[in-house]
């Protein structure tokens, strides 16, 4: 066993210790045999090293003729920037980053408020009111997704991430038709999920190396201290639950107390989802963001099972069903426009080329959307 760099792992070489994200969910278990697309999740998930064996059969394998994994984040970084910044030049993108950075203070003056003085209720009236006048200057599913997906490029603190996880959480209350009082505690769950985070040093949250054993339980720690900060305050169980439930997932691979789903939370089952769309979908200073069609096809990798099929099912679907008639680029160079979403296989529409022939991406497998144009 070795501790080997991403960029040296190959497929065939079986994953020896634990493989965890930064948020400390596990990636990968003891004895995975890596593909190439599993390397290729290590590297989109910021991981730069990981303990591995390698099998005799690789070992007698020439370097040379190994085949080297494919980077999706250099991928993405080549041919997302222009989208963003078509999007970035819009004027009314302007508009809505203000309102944006408005309400990223309030949920810090709001979430600090609660750290420095845990007896004081919040005032969760005023905060839903700036959230919901934010989400009025979002004519679209599309355009609220364009803006949330560029808006932390700039602004990578967990107030902002808090804000985007409850404005997605918030749309997908819309989608499974929840009253407006159960939208808004859906959307306090989001900006109110992470406030233990909010304790941990940026330089611990934002390392780009390896944890240390004290760093990475400080950061798994953080849905109890999470919890802790909210249990006294009068806010809606539910609320309480998400914060220290988000990290919990359906077959029992998550953290702090590895829940099932039945004893998980529906609020948080919908924050985990929001929580994981958001990490993948906003831009990041050592990556560009994934198009929405590599994160759907991201939670599949990682396994739907993780995530309440009621939950998961909807929100990935609306989510394909948003792009329904946009202009796509496929990884071959090749622009199109999406025709109509196959419901069973969400990443493989049926597409019309430019050259005005309509073809079923179910039947070419190698092709592969990476980018909304
Ligand atoms: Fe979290």
């Amino acid at each position: 066993m070795k501790n080997y760099p991403i960029r040296d792992l190959r497929p065939g070489m079986k994953i020896a210790e634990p493989v965890y994200t930064k948020s400390g969910q596990m990636l990968m278990d003891v004895g995975t045999v890596l593909t190439s697309a599993l390397i290729d999740r290590l590297s989109y998930y910021g991981i730069d090293s990981a303990s591995a064996e390698v099998p005799v059969s690789i070992r007698e394998t020439p370097a040379a003729e190994q085949k080297a994994p494919v980077s999706m984040p250099n991928r993405s970084r080549a041919s997302n920037p222009s989208y963003s910044q078509k999007v970035k030049s819009q004027p009314e993108f302007m508009a809505y980053q203000i309102e944006y950075t408005k309400e990223v203070n309030s949920i810090r003056s709001l979430l600090d408020g609660i750290i420095q003085n845990p007896a004081q209720p919040p005032d969760i009236g005023q905060i839903l009111n700036e959230c919901s006048r934010l989400t009025s200057l979002t004519k679209t599913t599309v355009d609220l997704f364009d803006k949330l997906h560029n808006m932390r490029l700039d602004d990578d603190s967990v107030y902002s991430h808090c804000l985007n996880v409850a404005l997605i959480a918030r749309q997908m209350g819309k989608w499974l038709y929840f009253s407006a009082e159960d939208m808004d505690v859906l959307t306090l769950c989001g900006l109110f999920h992470d406030i233990g985070k909010v304790q941990i040093p940026d330089e611990i949250l934002n390392k780009p190396g390896k944890y240390t054993d004290e760093e990475f339980a400080l950061i798994r720690q953080h849905p109890v201290t999470s919890y802790n900060l909210l249990k006294y305050l009068p806010l809606d169980e539910r609320i309480k639950n998400a914060a220290l439930m988000h990290h919990e997932r359906c077959d029992g691979s998550g953290y702090p107390q590895k829940l099932k789903a039945d004893q998980i939370d529906d609020f948080a089952e919908i924050i985990a989802i929001a929580d994981v769309y958001d990490a993948m979908t906003a831009a990041r200073s050592y990556r560009s963001p994934l198009c929405p069609f590599q994160a759907i096809d991201m939670f599949e990798k990682d396994g739907l099972q993780l995530y309440s099929p009621k939950y998961i099912l909807t929100f990935l679907n609306r989510i394909a069903n948003t792009y329904q008639n946009n202009r796509v680029l496929l990884n071959n160079g090749q622009s199109a426009n999406i025709v109509m979403i196959n419901s069973k296989h969400l990443t493989r529409p049926m597409i019309q080329l430019d050259d005005g022939s309509v073809v079923d991406m179910l039947n070419l497998p190698e092709w592969e959307i990476i980018k909304i144009i």
